[in-house]
C-alpha cells in the first residue's frame, strides 16, 4: 500500500520534505510616505500599517529591518494634487524626500523600490493624463518616464510602473538610460488586474478614481492568456522583473506567467487580501497567523519568486521560526 502518511509523522520529517522553500530575503514590504512633518498615523483600512512623513518613515523601516525585512516598495501621498500629477515628478516630492531620508539613515542596508504611477497625484485619481473622459496612453508615457528618472535621482534602487499604459516599460527604460541610470532595474506590474481587492489601498493612498473605473487600462479578471501576452510584451520592452497582482485570487496566472517567461517573478498580495484576513481574524472567525502563513506559501508554491505583502514582517518571523518555508 502507498502510505502517504509515512512522510508526515514528525515535524522534522515534514520540514525535510517540504516542496516549497521560502526566505525572508524574498519579501518586500509596501510603505506609505505622507507629505508633512512629524506624522505617524495608523491607516484605518490597513490595521498595523502607517502613514509616516519623511522625517518619521525611518521608524517603520527600522521595525522591518529588525524582523529581517530589508526591501521596501514606496508609495507617496502628496499634500497637493493636480490634473497632471506634477507632484509625482517633483524632485522635492514626497517619495523623493522619503528616499533621501531613508538612504541618509540606513545607507545600503535597505533596498528601495518605488511605485511609478500617477493616481495618488492626480486630482481625478486616474493613472494617467486625461483626454476627455479617458486616459490618453501616449500622452501619459513621458510623464511616467519623468517620474522614474526623478525617483532614480533621489536614490531609488528599482522602479515599478503600476499604471498599465502600453509601452511604458520601453519609455521608462529609454529615459533612465539617457539620464545615466542604465543599471537601474525595472519591475513591471506587467499583469495587473482591475480588481476589487485594491479598495483598502485606495483609501490608504487617497487614489480612488473620481469618476469611472480602471477597466480600460487594468486587465479583466476573466483572462489568463492575456496575462502571458502582457508579460511577454514587457519582456520585449526591457523589463527586468515581472509582477502579477493581486496574488491569492490569481495563482493560476502566477503559474502561467512563470511557465512562459524567464524573469524573476513577483506577486503582490494586495491590500484587500490583507484587510480581509485582518477583519476575519478581528471577528474571531479565523486564525490570522495560520491564514497568513498558508496564503503566502500558496503564492510561492504557484511559482512566485518574490512576495510583496503587508505581512512581510510577520512572515519573516514565521519563516525564521521554521513554521513555513
Ligand atoms: C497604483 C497602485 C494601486 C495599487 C498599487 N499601485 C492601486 C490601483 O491600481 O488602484 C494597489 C495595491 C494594494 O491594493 O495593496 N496604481
Amino acid at each position: 500500500m502507498m502510505r502517504g502518511r509515512r512522510l508526515r509523522t514528525t515535524p522534522m520529517l515534514r520540514e525535510l520534505v517540504r516542496e516549497t522553500r521560502m526566505s525572508a530575503e524574498a519579501l518586500v514590504l509596501p510603505v506609505f510616505i505622507k507629505e508633512g512633518q512629524d506624522i505617524k498615523e495608523e491607516i484605518p483600512s490597513l490595521p498595523g500599517q502607517y502613514h509616516c512623513s519623511p522625517d518619521r518613515i525611518g521608524e517603520e523601516i527600522e521595525r522591518a529591518l529588525q524582523c529581517g525585512v530589508s526591501k521596501f516598495l514606496l508609495f507617496g501621498l502628496p499634500e497637493h494634487k493636480d490634473e497632471v500629477g506634477c507632484g509625482a515628478y517633483d524632485d522635492d516630492g514626497v517619495v523623493q524626500q522619503g528616499l533621501r531620508a531613508i538612504r541618509r539613515q540606513f545607507g545600503d542596508r535597505v533596498y528601495l523600490i518605488t511605485d511609478i504611477c500617477m493616481c495618488e497625484y492626480t486630482s481625478h485619481g486616474h493613472c494617467g493624463i486625461l483626454s476627455g473622459q479617458t486616459v490618453d496612453n501616449d500622452q501619459t508615457l513621458p510623464y511616467l518616464a519623468r517620474i522614474a528618472v526623478s525617483h532614480a535621482r533621489a536614490g531609488a534602487d528599482m522602479v515599478a510602473p503600476s499604471d498599465m499604459m502600453d509601452g511604458r516599460v520601453e519609455a521608462i527604460r529609454r529615459a533612465l538610460d539617457e539620464a545615466g541610470f542604465g543599471h537601474l532595474p525595472i519591475l513591471s506590474y506587467a499583469v495587473k488586474y482591475a480588481s476589487s481587492f485594491y479598495g483598502p489601498f485606495r483609501d490608504a493612498a487617497g487614489s480612488a478614481p473620481s469618476f469611472g473605473d480602471r477597466k480600460s487600462y487594468q486587465m479583466d479578471c476573466h483572462n489568463r492568456r492575456e496575462a502571458i501576452k502582457e508579460a511577454l510584451a514587457d519582456v520585449k520592452e526591457g523589463a527586468d522583473l515581472l509582477m502579477v497582482k493581486p496574488a491569492l485570487a490569481y495563482l493560476d496566472v502566477i503559474q502561467a506567467v512563470k511557465q512562459h517567461t524567464h524573469l524573476p517573478l513577483a506577486a503582490y498580495s494586495v491590500s484587500g487580501e490583507y484587510a480581509m484576513t485582518k477583519a476575519a481574524a478581528a471577528a474571531g472567525l479565523i486564525d490570522e497567523y495560520g491564514v497568513m502563513c498558508e496564503s503566502a506559501v500558496a503564492v510561492f508554491r504557484a511559482g512566485a519568486d518574490i512576495l510583496i505583502t503587508y505581512y512581510a514582517r510577520e512572515l519573516a518571523g514565521a519563516i525564521q521560526r521554521g513554521d513555513i518555508g
